[in-house]
């Protein structure tokens, strides 16, 4: 929630704060701003929408100076307006803030400071940051800054600057992440690594409560005691390429197709001969033997890659598994203790429920094991061990080759386990191996008959615009899926409403007839995963009765299967042939591809939808 960007340097720093500003806009979107400090002054240019209009006001009104601070809103106090607009001023006009987080106490911070006489502009928590700073300046920026977060309660990660301090960033967090880029005579400060990408590989992650005091040729940070601190720089090594659209129409669709390469490197990086290695996990062989349960902690799209971790878990190490959303976990005293392996899976690694309902696990004893994309986050670093999912920078606001790639190690770490608690061998291993290998080929083929197809999930899109219009908005979508491809139809679900707004549910579909089927009519299309596997006969009745009650039929089958084609399904989906375990890594793909296209079809902007922002910082 929220981007944040800072520079300090000799380039043209308008240029630096908006590429950073745009490749941190899946942060947030609903206004954007830049401060920046020249002769003794601060320009503060901000603008309610998308970046672009930032842009093009400074354009008709350029401004330059030697270092500034940018942001990219996603409102939580306050409208998107330009006053709302971050950054935020004290009311002397010497100081200006980007923060991205809550600040819990703000409204008493507030009385306070304008009983002393000082004047607020926004109806946002932010702006008392930057009055605050400006009441404990007394001639060195970092003090200020520390002293005043020190009156903060919540979270934040906060970039500030000064009028009198020409060159100088001070950044500062505490439960919203902040890094820090290190580069040749100029530096940088954002809340993630894409935005400094382009200028350097060399990243330093801040922890809590500690701060940061750069300008172009320096940069140091201090602990909460306000001690210097050596702090290591990582290389990173995304590259620029992955977080551009590279000739594709919108970063979704790239990332889609980016999936058979995100599997096989997964399988790459973890599979040597054939064993499963996973170098960083840092908890002992010997802990893992001993666990007798395994609790699934995640959100969104990342909460149903778990809810497959557990047929996996369940199935290949035979050990019970159960999955909570987050934001439950944290709240409702689980029970969980130094018996129970927690596994959190986040793209993000920020993820504020996530990250609490890590710390929640750690107090009460657990083993926390994290799987998460991005390296060095706050997740990576709480847990007791990390696997990285390695699938690059993901920028769509709609995860797809995030949630892959989790169910990539996810069947990785099932195997491993079993191995490790003796339900399986190594010829066991070997055969399941074997066949996870050849599912980046078959996906790789999947997407390619899409593409050469041009395209049948677009016509589908197109049918089902023509029907929502004809029936007065009322069609929708209904997705229903068993067994482990249960949490598909989830998943499907929720990519189509979070990009096209249309009312979208994911059922078992052995739950249709205690309730859902009620709402079987000619207006909801259903999505039916009917691929080969242990419960297709039961999937087959569910499409007959859908059919008898007039809803519109969708069903993605394994190739070659002639069963429902032209008959009870309107349409069909090929996937390869695969084993059923297998086979959420491929059903995912045209159920992202159908979302995709629904959501083109209606003009919606489908890497910024509406009201929503990547990385869930806040609660
Ligand atoms: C859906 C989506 C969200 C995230 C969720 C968790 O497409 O992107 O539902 O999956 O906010 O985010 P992470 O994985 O970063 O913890």
């Amino acid at each position: 929630m929220c981007g944040i960007i800072g520079y300090t340097g000799s380039k043209n720093i308008t240029d630096v704060l908006l590429k950073g500003l745009a490749r941190l806009e899946y942060r947030g979107y609903d206004s954007a701003g830049v401060a920046v400090l020249k002769n003794k002054g601060i320009d503060v240019v901000k603008k309610q929408g998308k970046l672009c209009i930032l842009e093009d006001e400074l354009k008709r009104s350029p401004i330059t100076g030697t270092a500034g601070i940018g942001h990219t809103r996603w409102a939580t106090h306050g409208v998107p307006n330009d006053a709302n607009a971050h950054p935020h001023r004290d009311y002397k006009e010497d100081v200006a803030i980007a923060h991205n987080g809550i600040i819990e106490n703000y409204r008493e911070l507030k009385q306070t400071l304008e009983k002393k006489g000082y004047g607020f502009k926004s109806e946002t928590d932010s702006e008392v940051i930057a009055q605050l700073i400006s009441a404990e300046y007394k001639g060195d920026l970092r003090f200020a800054v520390m002293a005043a977060a020190k009156q903060l309660k919540g979270s934040f990660a906060i970039a500030a600057i000064h009028r009198k301090e020409p060159e100088r960033i001070v950044g500062i967090r505490k439960d919203s992440p902040l890094i820090i880029g290190l580069g040749v005579n100029e530096n940088f400060l954002a809340s993630d690594i894409p935005a400094v990408l382009e200028h350097t590989k060399n990243v330093v992650y801040l922890e809590n409560n500690e701060t940061v005091d750069m300008n172009r040729d320096s940069c140091v940070v201090y602990n909460d005691k306000d001690e210097p601190i050596e702090k290591k720089a990582t290389k990173i090594d995304w590259n620029i390429s992955q977080a551009e659209k590279s000739g594709y129409k919108h970063f979704m669709l790239k990332e889609i197709f980016e999936q058979p390469e995100v599997l096989k490197n997964i399988l790459k990086k973890r599979v040597k001969n054939s064993d499963i290695v996973f170098e960083e996990l840092k908890i002992e062989e010997d802990k893992l033997k001993k666990i007798k349960n395994v609790a699934i902690i995640a959100c969104g799209t990342a909460y149903h890659a778990g809810l497959i971790g557990k047929y996996l878990i369940e199935k290949n190490a035979r050990t019970p598994v159960w999955v909570d959303t987050s934001s439950e976990f944290r709240y409702r005293d689980p029970l969980v203790d130094k018996n129970s392996l927690v596994i959190v899976i986040s793209q993000s690694g920020e993820t504020a429920d996530t990250l609490a309902a890590l710390r929640e696990a750690k107090q009460k004893g657990a083993i926390v094991l994290a799987i998460c994309n991005v390296a060095g986050s706050s997740i990576a670093r709480e847990a007791d061990g990390v696997i990285y999912t390695y699938a690059g920078p993901e920028i769509a606001v709609a995860s797809t080759k995030a949630y892959t790639a989790q169910l990539g190690v996810l069947y990785l770490f099932a195997q491993y386990l079993a191995v490790l608690r003796g339900v399986s061998d190594i010829a066991g291993t070997k055969r399941f191996l074997q066949k996870l290998k050849e599912v980046p080929a078959l996906a790789d083929r999947l997407l390619k008959q899409y593409q050469a197809n041009e395209n049948r999930m677009q016509k589908y899109a197109a049918k089902f615009h023509k029907y929502y219009l004809a029936s007065n908005n009322k069609s929708c979508f209904l997705y229903l899926g068993r067994n482990i491809n249960y949490p598909n139809a989830l998943e499907g679900a929720l990519k189509l409403k979070e990009i096209s707004y249309i009312s979208a549910e994911g059922y078992p579909a052995g739950e249709m007839k205690h309730g859902p089927i009620a709402l079987i009519d000619e207006n909801p299309w259903v999505i039916c995963i009917a691929v080969n596997g242990e419960t297709y006969e039961k999937m087959l009745s569910n499409i007959q009765e859908i059919k008898a009650r007039g809803g519109i039929i969708i069903a993605i089958i394994s190739e070659g299967n002639n069963d429902v084609r032209g008959k009870e399904a309107e349409y069909v989906i090929e996937i390869p042939k695969t084993d059923e375990i297998f086979s959420p890594l491929l059903v995912t793909l045209p159920l992202q591809l159908l979302a995709y296209h629904v959501a083109a079809e209606f003009g919606y902007d489908i890497d910024q939808p509406r009201n929503l922002a990547k990385s869930v910082t806040v609660e």
